[in-house]
């Protein structure tokens, strides 16, 4: 049961003290405890997602609000790689000089390389941590100055500590955890119906709070680092990691706003003093591939840990990729794409506007994943967020008696006050009502059918039921009015974009992927009849090999026609991203894992996972053999 709670609520293993350790976490688990026994199903007041406690924070904040929050959050925080987790205590110790200090949040990547997010109480805490901040070998390094430090050994030895008087900083120790395949199929296994088993699938694969502070310290690097040029400059995370349908370990999404007063509609016309400034080429599209051109450059020479820099120019948005090694983050940078960030707070709006919703997408998008469906790379098969959408339009449906789980754009937009008014400059209208509770209050209000109170189990199989009759040859997905409309061009698959109408989000599926969509909305949804959706009675006399029997979503991922493509959830994913190429900075570090950090990691009453990811992967590799499903052949569909 305990590893059960870790899965779902993301308990990480806090240190300060022995003391502080145990009671801090009998305190989180004892709460906790009881809300995981109680079933979830059906239930409105359903545990929040994620440990998360950070993200529990934000979660009932309008979408802006987060963002600005978030964003608030990494101005007063700094990245420091250290020799190992003991380093915490010390690095905390060394932080306190310059003001107080919030939080830590350490993680490791790929390599052993150690980090903390240290997030001080004021912005002028990390201006002072800087300022006093010094380059290594100054001769050989360009001297750039940003958030992202290294913790080096101190010049003279230190003095054990253990009776430290300074207040209790929780410290997040390896934050970054995300659950080895074999584990989480161990708490998919042990919950006690499907719909549980949805909600554990989301609470354990949720990008948590780590993974939400790392991204907006990402997009600050770039800010920071043209904030000379463009005093104004934001750049916003969008996409998945904050319209709630983010996993760990996302991509990042970032788009760059040059000048927020344009995008604020400030008029300062009348004043007499004007900037100098260079005029625009005539051609706004190459300008752009200019700009983004020279940011490509600027990232791959100049900034800290950015590497594998492509620049994507000739796409319909051009983008800048790059992976940032410090924080293990994959990026795609764009400029002028206000469009796509109106996009991820819809998103982020019908997801908050239902409990269901997310846990739901999350589901469904396992699955695309797991048979094969949808893939990292872009090309002619449906994307995340195309799947997306087929989620959020499904839940648009009623049916004679029951009201739909979510509101059509046109009543978003109906219900939409003098705050919401938001025209980018390309004159795409994205007003839609922002108050998510005054929404929720007009879904429940207005509606003359029965509430639909359907659990996540009925919805899942309502899913695949749905589309395998939809006739995506001649009808196209609106999820303006929430109703099928006749296709306007022969693209194969017609999902209309909410915001930007007449342009189709699906263009990219082929003929054949949409074929091969339909049969697997076939064959899942007769899978889903004969598979068992109840767990295993288990007893004493039961042997351990029924326990173990997979069953609902198990059942469903473990098939043989997900096992035949080689992939599956309980798998470790193969690594996109060549390993992170982080300076050796094992010089700078000398044996810091003496005293006082050391002794507590050990005397600690919670077992430290330190287990690497490399060592997690070959285990479970070993125990789960592909060659072996891969013979079984791929059943046909029967309808
Ligand atoms: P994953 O990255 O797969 O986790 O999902 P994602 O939602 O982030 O998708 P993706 O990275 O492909 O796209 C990022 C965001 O860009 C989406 O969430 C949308 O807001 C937006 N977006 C993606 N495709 C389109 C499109 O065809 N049209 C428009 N207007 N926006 C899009
Ligand atoms: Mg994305």
């Amino acid at each position: 049961m305990s590893l059960l709670v870790r899965a779902c609520f993301g308990i990480h293993i806090y240190y300060y003290n022995c003391n502080y350790v145990t009671a801090k976490l009998y305190k989180r688990t004892s709460y906790l405890l009881p809300a995981l026994r109680k079933s979830t199903v059906g239930n409105k007041n359903a545990p929040k997602s994620s440990s998360h406690e950070g993200q529990a924070a934000t979660q009932n904040m309008s979408f802006e609000n987060m963002v600005e929050s978030r964003r608030e959050e990494a101005c007063r925080s700094i990245l420091v790689q250290v020799h190992s987790e003991q380093s915490c205590f010390h690095l905390h110790k060394y932080c306190c000089q310059y003001g107080e200090v919030k939080g830590m949040h350490h993680y490791s990547l790929p390599g052993s390389s150690h980090f903390v997010l240290v997030e001080f109480t004021h912005k002028a805490n990390v201006d002072h941590i800087l300022k006093c901040s010094s380059h290594v070998n100054r001769k050989e390094v360009i001297p750039v100055r940003s958030p992202f430090l290294w913790f080096r050994a101190p010049n003279k030895p230190l003095q054990p500590n253990h009776t430290s008087s300074e207040p209790p900083t929780p410290v997040e120790i390896n934050g970054n955890n995300i659950p080895a395949p074999a584990e989480l199929r161990n708490w998919i296994q042990a919950a006690e119906s499907f719909s549980d088993q949805i909600l554990v699938l989301h609470r354990a694969t949720s990008l948590n709070d780590l993974g939400s502070r790392l991204r907006f310290l990402t997009a600050r690097q770039i800010e920071l680092a043209l904030s000379g040029l463009f005093p104004q400059i934001t750049v916003m995370p969008f996409g998945s990691s904050v319209n709630g349908f983010g996993k760990a370990a996302c991509d990042l999404d970032l788009v760059l706003l040059a000048d927020k007063e344009e995008t604020n509609d400030e008029d300062n016309s009348d004043c007499r003093i004007v900037f100098h400034a260079k005029t625009l080429l005539t051609n706004g599209r190459t300008q752009v591939q200019r700009h983004m051109e020279t940011l490509g450059d600027m990232v791959q020479m100049l900034l800290p840990g950015c590497s594998h820099v492509r620049r994507i120019l000739q796409a319909r948005v051009p983008i800048i990729k790059y992976h940032q090694d410090l924080t293990g983050v994959e990026c795609d940078l764009s400029m002028t794409n206000m469009s796509a960030l109106y996009m991820s707070e819809l998103l982020y709006i019908l997801g908050a506007s239902d409990w269901r919703v997310r846990p739901l997408v999350f589901a469904v998008r396992s699955w695309a994943r797991e048979i094969g469906l949808t893939n990292p790379t872009p090309g002619r098969w449906i994307t995340n967020f195309s799947l997306t959408l087929l989620v959020l339009f499904y839940l648009q449906q009623h049916s004679k008696h029951k009201g739909p789980v979510l509101p059509t754009l046109n009543t978003m937009i109906s219900l939409a006050g003098s705050g919401d008014h938001r025209i980018t400059s390309e004159g795409v209208n994205c007003t839609f009502i922002r108050d998510v509770s005054q929404l929720c209050h007009h879904m429940a209000s207005s509606s003359k059918k029965l509430p639909n109170t359907d659990n996540l189990e009925t919805l899942f199989i309502g899913f695949f039921e749905f589309y395998s009759s939809f006739d995506f040859t001649t009808h196209a997905i609106s999820l303006t009015n929430g109703t099928s409309v006749t296709k306007p061009d022969h693209s194969p698959m017609y999902i209309a974009n909410p915001l930007e109408r007449g342009l189709n989000v699906s263009k990219n599926v082929s003929h054949d992927e949409t074929e091969r969509l339909r049969i697997e909305f076939r064959n899942t949804a007769w899978m889903l009849e004969s598979v068992s959706l109840t767990p295993h009675e288990t007893s004493l006399t039961v042997s351990q090999k029924k326990a173990d029997e997979a069953w609902g979503l198990t059942a469903l991922f473990e098939a043989p026609q997900s096992a035949a493509k080689g992939r599956n959830i309980f798998y470790l994913p193969t690594q996109r991203v060549p390993p992170p190429r982080i300076m050796d900075v094992s010089n700078l570090f000398q044996q810091d894992t003496d005293e006082v950090g050391d002794s507590f990691v050990r005397d600690s009453a919670v077992p430290v996972n330190t287990l690497s990811s490399n060592k997690q992967q070959s285990e479970v590799q070993g125990r789960l053999k592909p060659s072996k499903v891969a013979k079984v052949s791929r059943r046909v569909h029967r309808r």
